[in-house]
């Protein structure tokens, strides 16, 4: 099978699956039994050919519970011929390296944050300005629309090997640090943030008025620990579940970012499926992002619990509008050829469809 085959199959199971992607709030993952293994009796390492998905958070995570049943109804759906096994807390590297074992091909599968794409292609950085998507739902519109994604989804299939199989909520992103709450752009002045990976999100650290310090997941709470970093940013449940909130206890609602997590695919592997055992696993994609995405809003509202029970302080009086100015600039230069600007305009057309509150 050749590449634009897999891709007219993938993007064909990506537009089922993002549009089951409702991203309401219950639901949740019943019976996660926090190990993650999904409570099945399925042995997915005994199957025949057991692809490894590396991860950089925690088994609790609605994403690791979502692969491992991914992984369980694969090796059933082919008679124990595929299985998956999940790698969590970073156990094979950080996503900015993993990313070249998929590549190559000597790691079959991963979830990635959406910067770290911009080294791939830099038109991702559309789905990774602050401040870009307008609600939650606008943003499930965007990613359930492969007329609009499916280029940029397919565009490092030929030249990476790499095939977006879907588009996952990953919270929204705000500050937090151990000195004090947030309020002002002037009130980060001094501190020193760990970012992404990826060249824009030192700068949108920078002009929302922060020190930036990019690194992988992994290394933050150490750096926080030991005083090599003032904070981060991420969503409540990095912040809870990576223990950040015992050693920067001032989370701050700037909700700059609502950026994507991908799941990622070496395409080469991907073809080489019978074209009966690929449909099944296509199909199964579905499945994976409505539990993933159900599950992170039950997961958030468990972070910001656990988090305040251990003394971590929230605090929502922001100027919101102040972060937005600030960062203006780095959206209107980001926006700066005609792939990025068509993506930009859809953004808004689904902004305009599912406003904030909608
Ligand atoms: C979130 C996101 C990850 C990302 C991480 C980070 O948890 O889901 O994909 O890697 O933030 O900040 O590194």
């Amino acid at each position: 099978m050749t590449r634009k085959k897999v891709l007219a199959t993938a993007a064909a199971a990506l537009t089922i699956t993002l549009g089951l992607a409702a991203c309401g709030s219950g639901g949740g993952i019943e019976g996660g039994d926090g190990g993650g293994d999904g409570g099945g009796d399925v042995d997915v390492s005994s199957a025949d050919t057991v692809w490894r998905l590396a991860f950089n958070q925690t088994e609790e995570h609605p994403q690791y519970i979502a692969a491992v049943e991914l992984g369980e109804a694969l090796y059933e759906a082919t008679d124990g011929r595929y299985g998956i096994e999940v790698y969590a807390n970073e156990l094979l590297g950080t996503q900015a390296d993993v990313v070249n074992n998929v590549s190559e091909g000597s790691v079959e599968m991963m979830y990635i944050g959406g910067p770290v794409m911009e080294s791939f292609n830099e038109d991702f950085i559309v789905f990774n300005l602050p401040y870009m998507f307008d609600s939650i739902e606008a943003q499930a519109g965007v990613f359930a629309d492969t007329e609009v994604t499916g280029d940029l989804f397919s565009s490092i299939e030929e030249s990476k090997g790499i095939t977006v199989l879907a588009a996952l909520f990953a919270g929204v992103r705000n500050v937090y640090n151990a000195e004090r709450p947030i309020v002002e752009p002037e009130d980060l002045s001094g501190l020193k943030l760990r970012v992404q990976q990826s060249d824009s999100q030192v700068r949108m650290i920078e002009m929302m008025g922060g020190v930036a310090s990019p690194m992988g997941q992994g290394e933050v709470y150490t750096a926080l620990q030991s005083g090599v970093l003032d904070g981060a940013e991420n969503n409540e449940t990095v912040y809870n579940a990576l223990n950040h909130d015992e050693v920067a206890e001032y989370y701050s609602y700037t909700r700059h970012l609502m950026i994507p997590d991908y799941l990622l695919m070496n395409t080469d592997i991907l073809g080489e499926m019978s074209d009966e055992d690929r449909e099944a696993f296509l199909g199964l994609i579905p499945d994976l992002v409505e539990s993933a995405n159900s599950g992170f809003m039950e997961f958030i509202d468990e972070s910001i619990a656990a988090s305040e029970e251990a003394g971590a302080q929230f605090n929502d009086d922001v100027n919101v509008e102040a972060f937005r100015e600030r960062v203006a600039p780095l959206v209107e230069e980001s926006i700066n050829n005609p792939v990025r600007q068509d993506l930009y305009d859809a953004v808004q057309e689904y902004n305009e469809q599912f406003p904030a509150g909608s």
